[in-house]
């Protein structure tokens, strides 16, 4: 039988048949294990000289199939090692990617301009107060301002009486910079501001920044050097041509709008050149101007110590005119097409 067994073992030509023979051999039926079964019959001298051998014929059956096994196994693997390959040079499949949109481009890009002159970011809240938004920036309740900024006004006070709104300009960080952490000051302030408007050149939530700088001695000049770096670096060109047109902001005094000079080519996209050229129109991009002293007042500093300028530009009208867009609401439909073609690879 234990020859037998053995070199059928050995023989089995594959896994089916070599689990055939372990139950022909080792299952509850199985022969060994019947004889297996004779050893309770025995007189004790008999099982004495039988139950070794038995036992040693079952274990060299039992290693014998394992090692079949382990062959078969081995033999199985190559075989499919060899049939098998893998194609290293295919491309890999194109998995879905996102991309960077450009109005948040833009405001990284904006931070890291003016990260390089000095200004750290600063952020305020969205759902801001009357006081932060119109009064502490001189817009007093009855400042006919107030009407030109077409405000979202919640239906209800809070629960200290404060009037609150969606801001309509990031000005507001203006107040909560100079409250919350005094003087010097070198901020820009990026993020979303509403107001009730909607076309193709308007859309009812947008983007500005603000910068504002806070110290002793500050004036137009430094203003204007600001500016001008930071409009060049962006358009990252150095023929930009501004244009600083006296204007009117209730929290500057004096107050100046400025423009750059854009292309009429239809592409909305700025190519420079001088403002005097046929074919060239300016574009205002920024408003800005010396703190006015009484807004140096509300927030708690001494206007005879400490002088400053502001600005604000709107973030979604700088993407335009730098990457070409001629509806702005574009920019806010979520159309993952336009996104992709805007976008940027991030
Ligand atoms: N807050 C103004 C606006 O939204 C822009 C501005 C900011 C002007 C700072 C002057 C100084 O139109």
């Amino acid at each position: 039988l234990k020859t037998d067994a053995l070199t059928r073992i050995e023989n089995a030509p594959d896994a089916a048949a070599l689990e055939a023979l372990r139950i022909e051999f080792l299952g509850k039926q199985g022969s060994i294990s019947g004889l297996m079964k004779t050893l309770g019959k025995m007189s004790p001298e008999e099982r004495q000289v039988q139950g070794p051998l038995l036992n040693g014929l079952r274990t060299e059956t039992t290693d014998a199939i394992a090692a079949r096994k382990a062959v078969l196994e081995e033999a199985e693997l190559e075989a499919r090692l060899a049939t098998e390959s893998l194609d290293l040079t295919l491309p890999a499949p194109e998995a879905p990617r996102g991309s960077v949109h450009p109005v948040s481009q833009v405001m990284d890009e904006l931070a890291e301009i003016f990260a390089d002159i000095g200004f750290s970011v600063a952020t305020g809240p969205e759902i801001e107060d009357d006081w932060h938004n119109f009064t502490a920036l001189n817009m007093a309740e009855t400042h006919p301002a107030r009407a030109m900024h077409d405000t979202f006004y919640f239906p209800d006070v809070d629960s200290e009486g404060r009037r609150m709104l969606l801001r309509t300009h990031t000005s507001p960080v203006q107040i909560r910079s100079m409250v919350e952490q005094g003087a010097p000051i070198r901020i820009i302030a990026p993020g979303r501001v509403y107001r009730s408007d909607s076309d193709a050149t308007h859309t009812p939530m947008f983007h500005q920044v603000e910068g504002l700088v806070i110290d002793r001695d500050i004036h137009l000049g430094h203003l204007k050097w600001t500016l001008e770096t930071f409009l060049k670096a962006f358009f990252e060109r150095e023929d930009i041509v501004l244009r600083l047109r006296p204007s009117y902001f209730p929290f500057t005094e004096p107050s100046v709008e400025v423009d750059v000079g854009y292309s009429m080519d239809g592409t909305r996209r700025l190519v420079g050149g001088s403002g005097d050229d046929p074919g060239h129109e300016w574009l205002e991009v920024l408003g800005s101007g010396m703190v006015n002293r009484r807004v140096i007042e509300f927030a708690g500093l001494d206007p005879d110590e400490w002088q400053g300028f502001a600005f604000g530009t709107g973030v979604d009208r700088l993407a335009q005119l730098k990457y070409g867009q001629e509806d702005l609401r574009a920019f806010f439909d979520g159309d993952q097409r336009w996104i992709d073609h805007f976008g940027f690879d991030p």
